[in-house]
C-alpha cells in the first residue's frame, strides 16, 4: 500500500505560512500585488484564474484583474504588460497561457519584466534555474519538489524519470531534481524503450498529457510515482496520466489526481507572488 500524497493538505499548510508571513511584510510596509491576465474566455482557464485571484485574497495579497477580448491585438497586450512592468505598486505579473493564436506567447513571456515573472516562464529566470542562480521557477515543477520534501521524500541520489519535455514542466523538472542530487533521465513521444526506463525510476514524475497512459508495466516496485496529468474520463470524472489503481499498489508513494500536484501550482504561485513581495516591494 502506497502513501497517498495529499496535495490539498500540503498545499494548505503551504498557504497558511505563506498568509503569516504577508501579515509580516505588511507591518514592515510592503504590500503585494498579482496583476492577472487574460485574453478570451476559455473556461478552463477562467476558473485557474479565478483559483488564482481567491489565493491571493486568501494570504492577503491584492491581485488585479485584466480581462481582455478575444481581439486584443499583441500590441495592445504588450503596451499594457510595459506599463505593469513599470507601475511600482504591482510586483508579480501572469498572463494566463494560452493566448489567441495571432499573439506570439514567446514576446508576451519575454516582455514581462524577469522580476516580476512570478509563473518563471521568462528566458532569463529559465536560464538562472540552469546554471542555479537565483530567479522564480516554475510553479508546477517547484510544487512538485515541495510535495517530495514535505512527504519526506528522499531525493539524493535516486534516479528520476521525468516523462514529457515541456517547458513549463518537464525540463524544469529534469533540472530541479538534477539541482536536489537526483540522477535524471528524460523521456519523450520519440523514447525508445519507455517502459523499460520507467520501471528503473525510483523517482517516476509524469507529464504526458495522455490520460492514464501508465499502467502497472511502467511501475518499479517501491517507486514514488508523480502523476502531473488531468483529464476527464468517459465519466467526465477527473483521472491522471497514470492509472492509479494499477499504481498504487506497486508505489511507496503516490499522487492522487485530483488532490495531489494540482493544488501545489497556485500554493508555490503565491510563494513566488511572497518573494517577488519580500525582493522587489
Ligand atoms: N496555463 C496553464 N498553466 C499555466 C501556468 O502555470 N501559468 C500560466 N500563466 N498559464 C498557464
Amino acid at each position: 500500500m502506497a502513501i497517498r500524497i495529499d496535495g490539498k493538505k500540503i498545499s494548505q499548510e503551504l498557504k497558511d505560512e505563506l498568509k503569516e508571513t504577508v501579515a509580516k511584510l505588511k507591518e514592515e510596509g510592503k504590500n503585494g500585488c498579482l496583476a492577472v491576465i487574460q485574453v478570451g474566455d476559455d473556461p478552463a482557464s477562467s476558473v485557474y484564474v479565478g483559483n488564482k485571484k481567491k489565493a491571493c485574497a486568501y494570504i492577503g495579497i491584492d491581485s488585479r484583474s485584466y480581462e481582455l477580448p478575444e481581439e486584443t491585438t499583441e500590441a495592445e497586450l504588450l503596451e499594457l504588460i510595459e506599463s505593469l512592468n513599470q507601475d511600482p505598486a504591482v510586483n508579480g505579473i501572469l498572463c494566463q497561457l494560452p493566448l489567441p493564436a495571432h499573439i506570439s506567447e514567446k514576446k508576451v513571456i519575454q516582455s514581462i519584466s524577469p522580476q516580476k515573472d512570478v509563473d518563471g516562464f521568462h528566458p532569463q529566470n529559465v536560464g538562472a534555474l540552469v546554471i542555479g542562480q537565483e530567479g522564480f521557477v516554475s510553479c508546477t515543477p517547484a510544487g512538485i519538489i515541495e510535495l517530495l520534501h514535505r512527504s519526506g521524500v528522499s531525493i539524493e541520489g535516486k534516479h528520476c524519470v521525468v516523462v514529457g519535455r515541456s517547458n513549463i514542466v518537464g525540463k524544469p523538472m529534469a533540472l530541479l531534481m538534477l539541482r536536489e542530487n537526483a540522477t535524471v533521465t528524460v523521456c519523450h513521444s520519440k523514447t525508445r524503450n519507455l517502459k523499460e526506463i520507467c520501471k528503473e525510476a525510483d523517482i517516476l514524475i509524469v507529464a504526458i498529457g495522455k490520460p492514464q497512459y501508465i499502467t502497472a508495466d511502467y511501475i518499479k516496485e517501491g517507486a514514488v510515482v508523480i502523476d502531473v496529468g488531468v483529464h476527464r474520463n468517459e465519466n467526465n470524472k477527473l483521472c491522471g496520466d497514470v492509472k492509479y489503481d494499477e499504481a498504487e499498489p506497486l508505489a511507496s508513494a503516490i499522487t492522487p489526481v485530483p488532490g495531489g500536484v494540482g493544488p501545489m501550482t497556485i500554493a508555490m504561485l503565491m510563494k513566488n507572488c511572497v518573494e517577488a513581495m519580500k525582493r522587489y516591494a
